[in-house]
């Protein structure tokens, strides 16, 4: 496997890397650095070593297929140490990204220069890892502990020109005369000869690490590797390097070991996994989408118009009253705005994405658009009717898409000449934030207008995953069995604040209770029939609408902080009576069992028939549209590791019909 290959050019040693896609430091990488090293040193007329690579970026990391293989020599320590401790001057040259192991190899080169396009970071910690070559050792002594800190445990990669400032890198290149000024710089160089990172001083003092845990705890609630970065970083305040080595060591190999970097691992690759279609060729000619059209200025459709004037793509967006035009239009502004406000745009940016918003109130400004998504409300009729009216004014080949959270897909396509082109996109709310889009695929669906649907969503910074047409598709379908459960438990005896806790303390960002008042109590609630058959019925009728009105499962003050309510005590109590159901003692792990077991539950049969690709699509829509902890890595990984047995077995005790592949033996 030939992916290293040196060239000289006077008295320079190039040092070429080239495994695509990411530059990645499989076996064969590590090989062909050591040999180019030695080839480097063993040359008299070699000066300096030049570390640069081919296509789109520099080494992106470890090569994260091999952490499930049988190791393979050369190791990369033994490749870096060689690297670091050469006799002749070696420069990393970095375009793209420099990440995980990748900036940990340039780490060890004893200079580095970069194009101001390239990205450099430690991202390990989204994997539930921390660096494990030397970063967190190296990084103190070169950026500081406070900087390393950050780098470590957030993960975020710092641009090239952040990276000059903080001493990541010595050297700014021009962006398309890397080679050559590596070269100049590499020359520069040999008089200075090698400095090893190792070697210097450690920057700062452990005390800065507590400002960085702070700042991140929020955001790391339940998860254990930023913490276990923070321990490494502050290991190299105290221990000579060698040993600070064998602590990261240590500390590296206890969290791959662990469970939660094998879920943070298994969605790596589920999200990327997520954009293939089985069966459709890689290189689908897909449909032109230059504008399109979105039927709704509500908060969906706002929110969904959103993500393309980001992305540069205009926007006709239609409403049916001048005010409701206004007021949506109004709202994206103010959302820009308010961006614009914490720094993420600037004025002139904000003005550049309303300008490519065309509101309307005629439908037939749609006719030249390549993609209309309709966000309108959630009724057949009504969306049957929009669909008929699209028919018409929409010119051929042109991709219809509902937002419809549940509707059948099929039903709206047949309003249509050209079910074809029909299909769902179903953003989650709020659409311009969440990262979800469910692409709902239709009997009749094109192959190419499904897989431009998934294009255009990863163009708009989602994560896109194929859905077939069932009651709520995949994300929607799964909660359906968890409320019906949840509300049970309410009259057998548990509270709605027992059963959000046991779901919060999973690490799930609410509960089922939280949720429903979050998203508004009286969906789908019919106030004219006056009917009252459950508890939901129950709160609607005193006005318990959620965090709207007040109150909801809970009351709220004024700042919408929940607390348990009387009233809903009173109406649980009077509900059970009537059911004559005997109150009693729920264990949490009763709730678990009646709660998340059905999802997994669920999971299974829409696998089984057909509504999903595979089950790592269910897990990433979970992770993405629903808070799942990404440290669970989904409902179903977390099922394997639970175990099919017990929880088939939990579900029979409990009396439900249970998948026949989760009864399956695994
Ligand atoms: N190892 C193996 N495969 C990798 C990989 C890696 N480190 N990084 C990316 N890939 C694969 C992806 O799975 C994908 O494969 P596919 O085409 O078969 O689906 C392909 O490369 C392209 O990846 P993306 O779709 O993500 O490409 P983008 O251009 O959008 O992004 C990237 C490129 C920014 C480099 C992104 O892939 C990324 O963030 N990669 C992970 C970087 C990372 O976490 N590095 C640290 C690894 S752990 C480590 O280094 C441990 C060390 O400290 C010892």
């Amino acid at each position: 496997m030939q992916s290293v290959t040196t060239q000289i050019y006077d008295d320079i040693l190039v040092i070429l890397v080239n495994n695509p896609p990411v530059n990645a430091l499989s076996w064969h990488v590590r090989q062909g650095l050591k040999d180019g090293v030695a080839e480097g040193l063993s040359d008299d007329a070699v000066k300096a070593i030049i570390l640069r690579c081919d296509g789109a970026t520099f080494i992106a990391g470890a090569d994260i297929t091999e952490f499930t293989q049988a190791p393979k020599e050369p190791d990369l320590f033994s490749t870096l140490d060689a690297m670091e401790k050469a006799s002749k001057p070696i420069i990393a040259a970095i375009h793209g990204t420099a990440l995980g192991g990748g900036l940990e190899t340039a780490l060890c080169c004893h200079y580095r220069i970069a194009v101001p396009s390239a990205k450099l970071g430690v991202p390990e910690v989204k994997l539930g890892l921390l660096p494990g070559a030397g970063g967190t050792q190296r990084l103190p002594r070169l950026v500081g502990v406070e900087a390393a800190a950050t780098m470590c445990a957030g993960g975020e990669p710092v641009p090239a020109a952040k990276a000059l400032q903080m001493g990541l890198i010595d050297r700014m290149a021009g962006e398309t005369s890397l080679a050559d000024e590596a070269l100049a710089f590499a020359r520069e160089m040999i008089a200075a000869g090698p400095r090893a990172t190792r070697d210097l001083p450690v920057k700062g003092d452990a005390a800065a690490i507590e400002g960085v845990k702070a700042a991140g705890a929020r955001k790391w609630a339940g998860f254990e590797a930023p913490y276990a970065n923070l321990a490494c970083v502050e290991a190299a305040t105290r221990l000579p390097f060698d040993e600070g080595i064998a602590f990261e060591r240590s500390e590296f190999m206890k969290l791959m070991m662990g469970s939660q970097s094998a879920a943070q691992r298994h969605i790596f690759f589920a999200e990327r996994q997520a954009a293939k279609i089985d069966g459709l060729p890689k290189d689908l000619p897909l449909r032109d989408i230059q504008k399109v059209g979105v039927i709704g200025a509500g908060t969906m459709g706002g929110g969904i118009s959103m993500n393309f004037l980001a992305k540069g793509i205009p926007v006709t967006i239609v409403e049916m009253t001048p005010e409701n035009l206004d007021r949506g239009t109004g709202v994206i502004r103010k959302n820009y705005e308010a961006s614009a406000a914490k720094g993420r745009f600037t004025g002139e940016q904000v003005e550049g994405m309303m300008g490519l918003l065309t509101p309307t109130l005629s439908m037939d400004d749609l006719a030249d658009c390549d993609l209309v998504i309709e966000a309108v409300y959630e009724s057949m009729e009504v969306k049957k009717e929009v669909f008929g009216k699209l028919d018409a004014i929409c010119k051929p080949g042109a991709i219809l898409a509902s937002n419809t959270s549940f509707l059948d897909i099929d039903e709206i396509a047949a309003a249509t000449t050209r079910p074809q082109d029909v299909l769902g996109m179903h953003f989650f709310s709020p659409a311009n934030v969440m990262k979800l889009l469910e692409v709902v695929r239709g009997e009749k669906t094109a192959d190419d207008a499904l897989a431009t649907a998934m294009a255009i969503g990863k163009k708009i910074g989602k994560v896109a995953v194929v859905a077939g047409v069932c009651d709520g598709f995949i994300g929607n379908r799964m909660l359906k069995p968890r409320q019906l459960e949840a509300n049970k438990l309410l009259l057998e005896g548990a509270t709605p604040q027992q059963i959000d806790k046991v779901h919060t303390d999973f690490g799930m960002p609410m509960g089922p209770f939280q949720m429903s008042d979050l998203a508004g109590v009286d969906i789908g609630w019919h106030r004219d029939e006056g009917r009252i058959e459950n508890i939901r019925d129950a709160l609607c009728a005193k006005g318990r609408w959620g965090q709207k009105t007040g109150k909801g499962f809970y009351d709220y003050d004024d700042q919408r902080r929940p607390t348990p309510s009387t009233e809903v005590a009173t109406i649980i109590e009077e509900f059970r009576s009537t059911s004559n159901m005997q109150k009693r003692e729920i264990s949490d792990q009763e709730i678990i069992e009646r709660t998340l077991y059905p999802m997994v539950n669920e999971g299974y049969l829409i696998l089984e028939e057909g509504k999903a690709q595979r089950a790592s699509d269910i897990d990433v829509v979970w992770i993405y549209g629903y808070g799942w902890p990404v440290y669970r890595g989904g409902p179903m990984f977390w099922g394997n590791l639970e175990g099919k047995g017990k929880i088939a077995e939990a579900l029979e005790r409990h009396g439900f019909a249970v998948a026949a592949s989760l009864k399956a033996k695994a």
